[in-house]
């Protein structure tokens, strides 16, 4: 499985490229807001530049901020344009769905563009996905990567049924209530919808890679990869936690005390 930094913040992304852990790179406005916040000084292009010139021509998503398919496209060829000199792997990232509600008219801008950049040949990363049905719709039209919510999904199976208290941990296979499990239109978590997602994406044959997005902590991460997800993008605070454990500190003080001084000369 690759793991992509789910960060807009260039130390962080630097730090992840030094400890040769990171595929990619995703970002979104959210992620963005804060960075420009953080560099005042530095204008954003140049801000961007840096980040792709530290992924080394890995991929990196950059989200639009249109809501129809023509803005979209026109949106993402001039990202990939303005950015392709500094890596030619830029991936635009497109709503799966840019509607704001049931009762709006067009639910299919996202699809639409996403077909009409993938047909262009530029990656387009396919996002805000919570059913299996849009990662359908997502990888038929074409999307290199489906960008599934895993917490956002939990916080959502949470509120609906009025589950208190922001757990750190939601548990893949579901909490029992009511006659059954809680559950999303057959959705009992956010790591549930990327292995439905997932056995949909691979039993017929779609060429594109299932993301799981939106990790809150490292038990979700490995719990993605056993639900079959191509990619993980993690926040680095998340990526931190991953190669901690007490047991390992531990060892490591005592194998450090009891390494004999004439042992430790032969490697000198
Ligand atoms: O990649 C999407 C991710 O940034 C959203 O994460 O924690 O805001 O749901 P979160």
């Amino acid at each position: 499985m690759k793991i992509f930094v789910d960060s807009a913040d260039l130390e962080e992304i630097k730090k992840a490229y030094e400890w040769r852990v990171a595929d990619g790179v995703t970002t979104n406005p959210s992620l963005l807001k804060k960075s420009v916040e953080k560099n005042k000084e530095q204008s954003l292009k140049e801000y961007i530049g840096e980040i792709l010139k530290a992924t080394k021509g890995t991929p990196v998503s950059l989200e639009v901020t249109s809501s129809e398919a023509k803005d979209m496209v026109l949106e993402g060829v001039m990202l990939y344009r303005t950015f392709k000199s500094y890596s030619k792997n830029i991936v635009i990232k497109i709503p799966v769905n840019t509607a704001l509600g049931e009762s709006d008219e067009n639910h299919f801008e996202g699809i639409k563009a996403i077909k009409e950049l993938s047909d262009r040949k530029i990656n387009v990363n396919a996002t805000l996905v919570f059913t299996p049905e849009q990662a359908l719709l997502a990888a038929k039209a074409g999307a290199k990567y489906v960008s599934l919510f895993v917490g956002r999904t939990d916080d959502y199976i949470k509120s609906k049924n009025n589950v208190a208290g922001k757990q750190e941990y939601y548990p893949a296979e579901g909490l029992p209530g009511g006659e059954g499990l809680l559950e999303d239109n057959g959705i009992v978590s956010g790591i549930d919808l990327v292995s439905q997602s997932a056995e949909i994406i691979r039993k017929h044959g779609l060429k594109s890679e299932v993301l799981a997005a939106s990790l809150r902590n490292k038990r979700q991460v490995r719990e993605a990869a056993l639900a079959g997800a191509h990619i993980a993008t993690i926040p680095f605070s998340v990526l931190k936690e991953m190669v901690m454990h007490k047991k390992t500190f531990e060892g490591m003080k005592k194998f450090s005390e009891d390494a004999p001084e004439e042992y430790k000369k032969l490697m000198r």
